[in-house]
């Protein structure tokens, strides 16, 4: 039994010693790039541009050899020229928005949708999840990969799904209060919408039947960990993925440890490189992931650039290693007067001021050819106006001494930064 009275619970994959992994990835790997060499065109034009075969992986570390695919690979595949199996063998498409271009378009047959099933199964478990126990999931159903690939997974282990997906706030705490789920799997930023909306109905959220948080799909940091579990009596775990490699259920944390997420390891390959060389770095140092799918059948990915900063690190709750919770994507972070900055720093400067709420945009704008960033943040219920001037004072000086940064400050009163029922868009960017 472990600290917080969890006691994991694990499958086959799980139990593997780091030799049988090690193993089982090679084998898998080796099937993976002979796939994806005779089934699609693009991978075999990639590999002998690269001058590589799949026969040149003799050990994972040559992985590194194979070339990267890219986001505009799939944008030029559009849409199924990535898929490695006929159509009438895929069973079912997703697409991620993207904020520019094109959508990208991925394709999954039934054994593809069975181990995506199990790693968000997997994942559920890890969050202390139980066969039996209700799942709330109020990420968004459709193309996005949140609401089918957390239903698929929690139906997977036994629980009974209440499919409420994003959106209808009022609604979401209804039937959270009637239905009584035990688990929620929502996006961080919305379930602070839907704390806002249980105090608006007068409910003590502390006494509402959720047990467990399982919250993805955007960066948050452990700030904000501490506000939502204490907020709501729960505990709070990080699930990891994206739609090009599976959906959610790349990773996910143990409740037991809370230290970063486990990389289901058997189905994902991670590598972690220097995004401005491509030069694979060693274990702990922070740079872009890279993954690679061990198992995939419609849609294998290649070392895939995920734009994700973490650091690899050991495992602990499992034999499978671990990362750190993700701090930003390369593309939200921001150069400002020559530092880089990225909005997990401002919300971990924001929750350390006990009037501010973690409601907040960062507005960046570019007067006389200098960036500026202005801080948009709502303050909490019943401030008074000398709190408030202390509040701007304090978080000034906190991002000024910890970020290194001088930025505008701008209070405002709850509700006025808009509520986001999916992903939170943090930076509103105006030059
Ligand atoms: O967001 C899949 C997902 C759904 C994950 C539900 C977790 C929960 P995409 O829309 O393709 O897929 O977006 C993937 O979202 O590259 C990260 O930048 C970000 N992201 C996902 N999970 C996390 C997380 C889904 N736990 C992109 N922490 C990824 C930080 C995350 N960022």
């Amino acid at each position: 039994m472990q600290a917080n009275g969890y006691e994991p619970l694990l499958d086959e994959g799980e139990k593997l010693s780091r030799k049988d992994l090690t193993a089982l990835q090679l084998d898998r790997l080796k099937w993976s790039l002979r796939h994806v060499y005779e089934k699609s065109t693009h991978y075999k034009e990639a590999f002998h541009a690269a001058n590589v075969r799949p026969d040149d992986l003799r050990s994972l570390s040559d992985l590194a050899n194979f070339p990267f695919t890219v986001k505009d690979d799939l944008r030029r595949a559009y849409p199924f020229n990535f898929f490695c199996v006929p159509m009438d063998q895929v069973q079912r498409i997703h697409a991620s928005s993207g904020t520019t271009g094109k959508q990208t378009v991925v394709g999954y047959t039934k054994k593809d949708i069975e181990t995506w099933s199990s790693v968000v199964a997997r994942s559920i478990r890890a969050a202390g999840g139980r066969p039996g126990m209700k799942v709330h999931v109020a990420y968004g159903y459709g193309l996005f990969t949140g609401g089918l690939g957390a239903h698929y997974g929690a139906e997977h282990l036994g629980c009974t799904v209440i499919p409420m997906s994003g959106g209808q706030t009022e609604k979401q705490v209804q039937l959270i209060e009637d239905f009584k789920p035990e688990i929620i799997m929502v996006t961080p930023s919305y379930m602070l919408a839907i704390l806002d909306e249980f105090k608006r109905q007068g409910i003590d959220p502390r006494r509402s039947p959720l047990k467990i948080g399982i919250f993805g799909a955007e960066p948050w940091t452990e700030a904000m960990r501490k506000e939502i579990e204490e907020a709501f009596a729960i505990e709070a775990v990080d699930i990891y993925g994206l739609s090009e490699v599976i959906g959610p259920g790349v990773a996910n944390e143990c409740v037991e440890t809370k230290d970063g997420l486990t990389i289901w390891e058997d189905h994902f390959y991670p590598e972690v490189i220097d995004p401005e060389t491509g030069r694979v770095l060693p274990e702990g140092e922070l740079g872009e992931l890279v993954i690679t799918s061990l198992t995939k059948e419609a849609m294998p990915i290649i070392r895939y650039r995920t734009r994700d900063l973490t650091r690899l690190l050991p495992g602990t709750a499992r034999t499978m290693r671990r990362m750190e919770k993700i701090s930003t994507r390369c593309d939200d972070m921001l150069i400002i007067r020559g530092v880089n900055v990225f909005p997990t720093q401002f919300e971990e400067q924001i929750l350390k001021v006990s009037t501010l709420s973690p409601h907040y945009v960062l507005e960046v704008t570019r007067p006389d050819r200098m960036d500026q960033i202005k801080v948009i943040v709502e303050h909490r219920d019943g401030v008074s106006n000398e709190a408030l001037k202390e509040a701007r004072n304090s978080l000034k000086h906190h991002i000024k001494t910890m970020i290194g940064i001088s930025t505008a400050i701008d209070i405002v009163a709850p509700g006025g930064v808009d509520r986001s029922s999916g992903k939170a868009q943090r930076i509103k960017d105006l030059r």
